[in-house]
């Protein structure tokens, strides 16, 4: 008997860290910029300038990625899976504060 209520509080408590971890997991899953890490990886700093600027650096991660087809056309980002190229401080902060609504 005592080993029957161990094994269902051993499941209870197993479920439950299970369901926590998932919900800090879906907490931390927020809105990526997908930065082409080969021609635009430098303006990786001026993204997170107006992301903090905006107050979304918790809301938004930046990452790299591979070559995003518009390379003639740098600094390019894919944001809500749109890709956008000849960004600059002005049209980026315009793009972040319209998906936001800021
Ligand atoms: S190398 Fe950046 S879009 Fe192709």
């Amino acid at each position: 008997m005592t080993g029957h209520i161990l094994l269902v509080l051993f499941l209870a408590s197993a479920i439950a860290l299970t369901f926590l971890a998932s919900s800090a997991n879906a907490s931390d899953v927020g809105d990526n910029i997908m930065v082409c890490g080969p021609c635009s990886r430098n303006f990786i700093p001026e993204i997170n300038s107006i992301l903090q600027e905006l107050g979304l650096l918790e809301k938004v991660d930046i990452q790299t990625t591979e070559c995003l087809g518009k390379c003639d056309d740098p600094v390019v980002f894919m944001f809500r899976e749109k890709t956008y190229s000849g960004m600059n401080k002005d049209n980026t902060k315009k793009v972040l504060k319209e998906a936001f609504g800021i």
